[in-house]
C-alpha cells in the first residue's frame, strides 16, 4: 500500500525500500526464507526493492539476488506497485568486488539483469560504482543508449560525487543517486551530494542506513538513538531510519534484511515522526 504520492521517476520518495543484498551474501537464508523476507517487506508497505547483479557469492552465481526478487514478485499479487532497482558495473571474480565500467560489460550486465528479473524494461538501473579505468562518459553513455532503447526506464548512479553526477546528467536524465548514509555516516550531508539531489529533484537512496554489516551493532548500542527509541517504543534501528527520513524529503533509506523481523521493523520506521528537538539531539550526537 502506498502512503505517499510518487516522486519523480516513480520512486516513492520519503518512503523506505528494501535492500535485498543480505539475502544473497554470507550465510544467507534459504530461497524460501528469502522470498518470505521480501513478501514481509511488501506486506508491510514497502514499494521499492534494491538489488544488483553482483549480490551473489561469486562469479558463478551472478544475478542470484535478482533471481530471488523475480521469484518473490512472481508470487506477489500487486507486482505493478513495486519498483525494482538494480545495478551493474561490479564483477565478483572468486568473490572479490571489482569494478567494470566498460560499455560492453554494462550492456551485457544489463541484458543479463533483464533476464534474471524476467522483465522487458528495468525500472531503475544504477551504475554501481564509477570505474576509474574508463571515462565516466563512456559508462554512462552506454546506460543512456540502453535508456534510449527502452531497456531501462530510469538511470541512477551509485557511489558518486557532485561533479560526477553533473557529468552524467549532461548525457542522460538521472533519476537517483545511491550513496552510503546513516546517523553514524553522514558524508552526504557534508560533500554536497544530498543538497544537490534536493535541488535537482533526484531521489537519494541511502544505503547501509542502519550502519551496514560493520556498523549495525554500533547503531544498536548508540546511546542517543537508544534514548530516543525508548520514548517512541521503537528500536534504535527504527530511529536511525526515521532520522534519515526527517533529514530530507529526497531520501529513501534502503535497509537490508535477511530476517522477516528486520524488514518489518524497518517498514515500521516510516510511521515514526521525530520531534525537532529529537532530530537536533541526534544531529549533535
Ligand atoms: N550501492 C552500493 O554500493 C551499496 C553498498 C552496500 C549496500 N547497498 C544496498 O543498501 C542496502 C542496505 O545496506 P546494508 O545491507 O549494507 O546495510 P544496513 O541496511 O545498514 O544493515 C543491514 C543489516 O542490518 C540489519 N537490520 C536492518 N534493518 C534492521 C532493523 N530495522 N532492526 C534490526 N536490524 C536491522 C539486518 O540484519 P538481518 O540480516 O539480521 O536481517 C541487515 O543485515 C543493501 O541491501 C543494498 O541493497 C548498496
Amino acid at each position: 500500500m502506498r502512503t505517499r504520492p510518487l516522486g519523480p521517476s516513480g520512486l516513492d520518495v520519503g518512503a523506505i525500500g528494501l535492500g535485498a543484498m543480505p539475502l544473497s551474501l554470507g550465510a544467507h537464508p534459504t530461497e524460501a526464507d528469502a522470498v518470505r523476507v521480501i513478501h514481509a517487506a511488501l506486506d508491510a508497505g514497502m514499494t521499492l526493492i534494491d538489488t544488483a547483479d553482483a549480490y551473489c557469492h561469486d562469479h558463478t552465481d551472478i544475478g542470484h539476488n535478482e533471481r530471488l526478487v523475480r521469484l518473490a514478485l512472481a508470487s506477489w499479487p500487486r507486482r505493478d506497485g513495486v519498483v525494482v532497482a538494480t545495478k551493474g558495473g561490479l564483477e565478483r571474480p572468486n568473490g572479490a568486488w571489482i569494478s567494470n565500467g566498460h560499455p560492453g560489460h554494462l550492456r551485457w550486465a544489463c541484458e543479463q539483469s533483464l533476464k534474471a528479473l524476467a522483465v522487458e524494461r528495468i525500472d531503475l538501473y544504477q551504475l554501481h560504482v564509477v570505474d576509474p579505468r574508463y571515462p565516466l562518459e563512456d559508462s554512462v553513455g552506454e546506460l543512456a543508449r540502453l535508456h534510449a532503447e527502452g531497456k531501462i526506464a530510469n538511470v541512477g548512479l551509485s557511489n558518486v560525487s557532485v561533479p560526477e553526477i553533473e557529468r552524467a546528467r549532461a548525457l542522460v536524465p538521472i533519476a537517483s543517486v545511491q550513496n552510503r548514509m546513516s546517523p553514524i555516516d553522514r558524508q552526504p550531508l557534508h560533500d554536497g551530494v544530498l543538497a544537490y539531489c534536493e535541488q535537482h529533484g533526484l531521489a537519494f537512496l541511502a544505503y547501509s542506513p542502519v550502519g551496514g554489516s560493520y556498523g549495525v551493532r554500533r547503531v544498536a548500542h548508540h546511546a542517543v538513538l537508544c534514548h530516543v527509541a525508548a520514548s517512541h517504543g521503537a528500536t534504535p534501528h527504527e530511529i536511525a531510519l526515521a532520522w534519515l527520513l526527517a533529514k530530507s524529503p529526497s531520501i529513501i533509506p534502503i535497509p537490508g534484511a535477511s530476517r522477516v523481523e528486520s524488514a518489518v521493523s524497518s517498514a515500521r520506521a516510516a510511521e515514526i515522526a521525530l520531534t525537532e528537538q529529537e532530530i537536533r539531539v541526534i544531529d549533535a550526537s
